[in-house]
C-alpha cells in the first residue's frame, strides 16, 4: 500500500502534525510505504499510484492559506524578530506555493482513489478551517474522501505549539484512515 501525506506549514505545527499522521499509519499499517512530504516537493509524480493521499495545511483566515496571507504571517514574524521578541524561524518554502497552487497541477487520480484532509487551526467558536475547503476541492478533484476533515488546536495564531495531546490524536487519525 502506498501512501502519501502532503502539507503546507509556515512556522512547523501543521508539519509535526503530518510527521504524527505518517507515524500513526506506519505503525498501523507496517506494510505501507509511507511518503510525508512538504508542498512544494510534491510534484505531479508524487501522488501517482497512491491508495491514499493525505492533505493539510494551515487555517488562514478561516480557510486555505494563499499569496497574501502568508506574506502577512511572514511579515509579522520577521518585525517581531527586528524588534527583539522571541520570533520562529519560518519552515523552508512558507512563502509558497501553498496547497491552494498545489491543486492545479496535481494530475486526475486513478478510479477510486481515497484521500482525506486535515488543518491546524485555533480551538476557538470562530476559528473555521482549511480542512474541509480541502477535502472539497479532493472530491472535485475525482477522490473518495473516506475521513471526516479533521482540524488539530494549536495555542497561538502565529507559532502554536501544538496544544497538549493533539500529537497523539493526530497519530490515532492517522491510524483510523487505514
Ligand atoms: C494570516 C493568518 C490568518 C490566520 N487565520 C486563522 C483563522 O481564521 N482561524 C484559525 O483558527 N487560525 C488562524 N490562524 C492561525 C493559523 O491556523 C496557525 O498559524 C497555523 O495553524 C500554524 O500552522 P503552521 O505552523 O503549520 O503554519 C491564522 C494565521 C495567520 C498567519
Amino acid at each position: 500500500m502506498q501512501i502519501v501525506i502532503v502539507y503546507e506549514s509556515l512556522f512547523g505545527n501543521t508539519h509535526e502534525i503530518a510527521e504524527a499522521i505518517a507515524e500513526g499509519l506506519r505503525e498501523a499499517r507496517p506494510d505501507a510505504q509511507v511518503a510525508c512530504l512538504q508542498v512544494a516537493v510534491a510534484g505531479a509524480d508524487a501522488t501517482r499510484g497512491a491508495d491514499l493521499l493525505v492533505v493539510g495545511g494551515p487555517t488562514h483566515l478561516r480557510g486555505m492559506s494563499f499569496g497574501l496571507s502568508r506574506k502577512m504571517a511572514l511579515k509579522a514574524e520577521e518585525t517581531e524578530a527586528k524588534a527583539g521578541l522571541a520570533a520562529h524561524e519560518p519552515e523552508a518554502g512558507a512563502e509558497g506555493p501553498g496547497v491552494r497552487d498545489w491543486f492545479h497541477s496535481l494530475p486526475r487520480p486513478e478510479p477510486g482513489s481515497r484521500a482525506a484532509a486535515f488543518d491546524t487551526r485555533l480551538g476557538k467558536p470562530m476559528s473555521g478551517g482549511a480542512a474541509h475547503v480541502i477535502a472539497r476541492r479532493l472530491s472535485h478533484h475525482g477522490y473518495i474522501v473516506v475521513a471526516e476533515p479533521e482540524g488539530f488546536i494549536i495555542e497561538d495564531a502565529d507559532d502554536g505549539p501544538l496544544s497538549k495531546g493533539e500529537h497523539d490524536r493526530a497519530k490515532a487519525w492517522g491510524a483510523s484512515l487505514v
